[in-house]
């Protein structure tokens, strides 16, 4: 059963990709320009915006050049959006900071700025956005999440929990949301290769490239889901994991991370 509306047709959506520079927003917004929609495109980099505009041309495509930190920058790029195209259909907030820890590493100040963009950026967003929707009894909300929300994980340890906050997040929104017309979007990824886990030193299980990443996530639009996840060989198995008592739980991650 399909929990929201079905989207089978992008030549009639203006999409908002909220970090869409590099990574999995960059290759969704190419994924999505070829399938005609409109694409307005934020993050804090404008030279790279602006280069995709250029690729995209200037009729189906904008860059809002933003910090999803700083809650008046989004402001101004949601009227503009507004003034532009008289309103967006979707807005996909996609922005993320990712750095490993571990409990014995704690470093204050990168653990603040990435829930400042993971977790206070999203409700900088929403706190634009919803309104926004709520006039018209209308639009879709996608939040990206990551399977590292699911349950505690080694070297996850701000991460994860700004990713935990997220899932718990859409969930309430949709909750709240849905009865006023509201589409609401969960995407919890795997591994995918951006420049975010090229930093990583470990081995990432089942990693797919942003190009793949980005199909995935159209097809769950597509198909009208609450949560959209992929690869499903990684996250269907993360999600049994989710279930198991923590002696199991905690058991099966040492072994399996060796960490
Ligand atoms: N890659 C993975 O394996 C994976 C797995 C699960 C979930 N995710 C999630 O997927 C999302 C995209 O990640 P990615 O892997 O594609 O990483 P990425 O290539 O590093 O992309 C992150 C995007 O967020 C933007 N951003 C960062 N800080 C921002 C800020 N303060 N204001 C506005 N934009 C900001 C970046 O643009 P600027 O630097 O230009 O601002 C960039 O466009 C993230 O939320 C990430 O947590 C990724």
């Amino acid at each position: 059963m399909s929990l929201n509306k079905k989207i089978n047709d992008w030549s009639k959506k203006r999409v908002w990709i909220v970090g869409a520079s590099t990574g999995i927003g960059a290759a969704l917004a190419d994924a999505l320009h070829s399938r005609k929609a409109k694409v307005a495109i934020s993050a804090r980099s404008a030279d790279k915006l602006n280069e995709m505009v250029t690729r995209f041309g200037a009729s189906r495509a904008i860059s809002l050049p933003l910090d999803i930190t700083k809650v008046e920058t989004i402001k101004a790029a949601e009227q503009e959006l507004v003034d532009a195209w008289g309103g967006y259909d979707l807005v996909i907030f996609m922005a993320g900071d990712y750095h490993a820890m571990r409990a014995w590493e704690i470093d204050l100040q990168i653990a603040k700025k990435m829930m400042d963009v993971n977790w206070s950026g999203f409700m900088n967003g929403l706190s634009i956005v919803i309104p926004r929707f709520m006039q018209a009894n209308d639009g879709g909300i996608a939040l990206v999440s990551s399977v590292a929300g699911y349950r505690g994980l080694p070297k996850s340890l701000i991460y994860g929990p700004s990713k935990a906050a997220l899932i718990n997040l859409a969930e309430t929104m949709f909750i709240d949301l849905k009865e006023k017309g509201l589409d609401i979007y969960l995407i919890c990824p795997g591994f995918v290769k951006t420049p975010l886990t090229d930093k990583n030193d470990f081995d990432m299980p089942s990693i797919i490239t942003p190009e793949e990443a980005a199909l995935e996530i159209i097809k769950g639009f597509e198909k009208g889901e609450f949560e959209i996840h992929f690869p499903k060989r990684f996250t269907n198995m993360l999600k049994v994991l989710r279930h198991l008592p923590y002696s199991l739980y905690f058991a099966a991650i040492k072994r399996s991370t060796k960490l």
